[in-house]
């Protein structure tokens, strides 16, 4: 307290409104094992930094007995401050105020926050804890989430958007959501969905948990809605801390660069014996990834999700990449409906914010089946090669084994505009593998010969001796060098020191017509 009754007045105000629906409801909110709208805050962004807007706005609702409902800030608290020294701006739904539900200001707030990111080039983070459109002020509510949905994508591509599902997430609210980069969710304590388990149980007569419908582990395993689950809700927020170091803060800046400390010309001679003899025999591509980025540091987005594709971000000497790389140790690396959608949205994702786009390729092909072609392969291997020919960073690619058919293509093969192509000496370029091919180009001679098996075993070996090898593609062109390895992390780095001033672009258009 001080002398000062106009000081007194407004340290009153502000201490109510920070108080949200009460401490009671704090209280509840707490034994729920969630954090308040607030607390979230302070763990995103550096200490003290938060400066709040809109603290003493309120609804102007009559109905429906809302305006013996009336909380100074209404259900969400808005504002900006900093990650590690670089302005971000939030917004926190407040569950403790009408179950956080978005009625016409709390839209307002997040428009203002937005429109302030989007003007001032910096990222947008919203923690979702809500209990979606505010029944009371019906369409006004609705129209809410149309101005945010429409901010979201007039910002896609321009600032990063980030949103952590912190509680409940549901109806048409998922779609602001959606609409941004990357979707961060704590697990069981957090659940998105179209429609909840009363409508599913009264639609479709199943009975399904919240978890089970939409829980993190759902959404970061099966839809890939989520791309990085965590287990609590500190633990989500410091991942997103550590993301937006990856980041620029808009499409118009180089992401930071940050030392390592790690020797550029750093050379793992383990890398020269990863790939093992037998060609249809696994090995990990993240230890590879491993031991070549900095200090085998390796953000991976989407890590349970469609796991024969592995995407994330990384530094090689120091400087912000995005890996996208086949995993001949989940389904041999084939690319289906999932991994291609996945490796689609993550290029995307680098190319819209000037992140070198790195490429490590072991791949069979696509995945056969009727489930696969049933399902729209071809209209998802299309989104995943259409994302490459589109992206106008720079983009390397190192071939470590097999790169067969349309997915040697479509994993940023020289023809599709990439700068550096690279390939191992265990590389194995060509229309298919060896068996698949004998059996074709061969079929007749196969079925006179008097020892099919016999013959069979000498023309796969003849066919593998031939095209198994990285040498055709290099003597094309196709193929920048043939490397040990071990050599792997410096020409990379040098690769992207040489590209660090690479100017491309695609022709005038209003937007191209990814197929969706
Ligand atoms: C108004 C709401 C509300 C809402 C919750 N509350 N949701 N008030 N509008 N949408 C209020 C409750 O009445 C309650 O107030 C307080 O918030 C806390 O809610 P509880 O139900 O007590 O909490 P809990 O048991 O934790 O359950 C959380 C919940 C549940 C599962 C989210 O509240 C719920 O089902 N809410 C409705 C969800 C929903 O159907 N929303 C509409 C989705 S459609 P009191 O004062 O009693 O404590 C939608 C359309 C968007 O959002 C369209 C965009 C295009």
């Amino acid at each position: 307290m001080t002398n000062n009754p106009r000081i007194n007045k407004l340290r009153e105000r502000k201490t109510q409104s920070h108080l949200g629906g009460g401490k009671e409801r704090i209280e509840a909110q707490h034994k729920k094992g969630r954090l308040t709208a607030r607390e979230r805050l302070d763990l995103l962004l550096d200490k003290g930094s938060f400066r709040e807007v809109d603290t003493f706005i309120v609804h102007r609702t009559h109905d429906f007995g809302l305006n013996q409902q009336v909380f100074p800030g209404d259900s969400v608290v808005t504002g900006w401050g900093t990650i590690d020294g670089r302005l971000v701006y939030a917004y926190s739904q407040d569950f403790t105020v009408l179950g956080g539900s978005l009625g016409e200001v709390h839209a307002e707030k997040i428009c203002k926050i937005m429109d302030m990111a989007m003007k001032n080039g910096a990222p947008c983070i919203g923690l979702n804890d809500s209990g979606g459109a505010r029944i009371q002020e019906g369409v006004v509510a609705l129209a809410g989430y149309a101005d945010i949905f429409l901010r979201n994508t007039m910002a896609s591509g321009v600032i990063p958007q980030i949103s952590a599902i912190m509680g409940p997430c549901a109806g048409g609210a998922v779609y602001s959501p959606a609409l941004t980069d990357l979707i961060f969710m704590v697990r069981n304590s957090s659940y998105m969905f179209v429609t909840g388990p009363d409508v599913v149980k009264a639609v479709t007569h199943e009975e399904v948990s919240f978890e089970n419908l939409g829980g993190a582990s759902i959404h970061s395993e099966k839809s890939g809605v989520c791309h990085v689950a965590a287990d609590s809700e500190a633990d989500t927020l410091y991942l997103i801390r550590k993301l937006l170091g990856y980041l620029p803060q808009n499409n118009m800046e180089d992401p930071p660069f940050v030392d390592t400390g790690d020797d550029p010309l750093r050379m793992d001679e383990a890398l020269d014996t990863l790939i093992p003899d037998d060609a249809g025999k696994p090995y990990d591509i993240k230890d590879a990834i491993g031991m070549i980025v900095d200090g085998g540091q390796f953000f991976e987005i989407h890590e349970n999700f469609a796991q024969n594709i592995v995407v994330g971000f990384a530094r090689l000497g120091g400087h912000s990449v995005g890996i996208v790389a086949n995993q001949p140790a989940v389904l041999a690396g084939v690319l289906d409906i999932d991994a291609s959608e996945k490796g689609a949205r993550f290029v995307r994702l680098c190319d819209s914010f000037n992140i070198p786009i790195i490429t490590f390729e072991d791949v069979p092909g696509f995945l056969p089946g009727t489930v696969q072609e049933h399902g729209g392969i071809i209209r998802s291997g299309a989104k995943l090669l259409y994302a490459y020919c589109e992206a106008t960073v720079p983009k390397l690619t190192v071939i470590t084994r097999k790169a067969y058919g349309g997915a040697y293509c479509v994993m940023s093969s020289k023809h599709i505009r990439s700068d550096v192509n690279l390939a191992w000496p265990t590389a194995e370029i060509a229309v298919m593998g060896p068996d698949g091919a004998v059996n074709i180009v061969f079929r007749k001679e196969l079925d006179k010969a008097k020892d099919p098996i016999q013959r069979k075993a000498e023309l796969v070996a003849e066919y593998r001796e031939k095209f198994a090898n990285p040498y055709i593609a290099a003597e094309r062109g196709y193929l920048d060098d043939v490397i040990e390895p071990k050599e792997t992390r410096p020409r990379l780095i040098n690769a992207l020191a040489m590209l660090s001033n690479k100017r491309d672009t695609n022709p005038a258009k209003k937007h191209g017509n990814i197929p969706l």
